[in-house]
């Protein structure tokens, strides 16, 4: 899976222009899933321009309730009106400047699955915890506590972004990601058994088409979460070649 998360950028022309040019640029590949997450207003128009081809539709955030007197939120039943199959959950930048926390998060996944939206859960260490070596430690807690209570995640997907990779350039190593990636699905191995093996684990923080080739070369990295190099056509579809060649 590549899934490309636009966070706040773009204008709803260039919404439109750049969708049309991923469904133009990547119709010949058919393995593996590609994945645009428009800001909320241009999901109607993004949704219009990829009908009809392998494009799937994400959100970058959800409310976790149906409706109801929540000014300024959007619902998982509207995000499936406008189109959405997934919807990204926990992102560091929500936790980080919105006070996302993981007990928001774990209604959030419950909403999401029960609404037939297919999450793709967050997660990652900041540089400080990274120095401090407790990574495993930072990453495991934020899984169990967003899984708290849920028993099947085949519906889930997992993206592991270490914050002091996203924006900055600096990207994890392929032997850093892989090593976190592996302690997740084994994590997950523990309370899920074998669905780990299908659990699609993506990594993201500074994925560019130069070094997407390494990483998905890693037995545990299952794709990526791109944020800046998803905002242009060619470097996007440029990593989506690359991932596909490898699955
Ligand atoms: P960048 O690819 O810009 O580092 O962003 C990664 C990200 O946060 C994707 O969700």
């Amino acid at each position: 899976m590549v899934a490309g998360n636009w966070k706040m950028n773009t204008a709803q022309d260039e919404a439109k222009a750049l969708a049309k040019y991923i469904v133009v640029n990547t119709q010949d590949i058919k393995n593996g899933e590609v994945v645009l997450s428009p800001p909320f207003v241009y999901l109607f128009a993004v949704s219009d321009a990829i009908k009809g081809s392998h494009i799937k539709l994400s959100a970058q955030n959800m409310y976790f309730e149906d409706k109801g007197a929540y000014t300024g939120e959007i619902s998982p039943i509207m995000l499936k009106d406008a189109g959405c199959q997934y919807v990204i959950i926990g992102h560091s930048e929500r936790r980080k400047y919105f006070n996302e926390t993981d007990e928001n998060i774990n209604l959030k996944l419950k909403k999401a699955l029960s609404t037939g939206l297919k999450p793709i859960l967050c997660v990652g260490e900041t540089l400080e915890e990274r120095e401090k070596d407790i990574t495993e430690f930072v990453v495991g807690i934020q899984i169990k506590k967003a899984l708290y209570g849920i028993q099947d995640i085949s519906n889930i997907v997992i993206a592991y972004e270490p914050v002091w990779a996203i924006g900055t350039g600096k990207n994890a190593t392929p032997e850093e990601a892989e090593e976190v990636h592996f302690f997740i699905r084994e994590m997950i191995r523990k309370k899920y058994g074998n669905t780990a093996d299908k659990l699609l684990i993506l990594y993201g923080g500074s994925v560019t088409v130069d070094n997407i080739g390494s990483l998905i070369e890693m037995k545990d990295i299952d794709g990526a979460l791109v944020g800046g190099a998803s905002l242009k056509g060619e470097s996007f579809v440029g990593i989506i070649k690359k991932v596909a060649e490898k699955r």
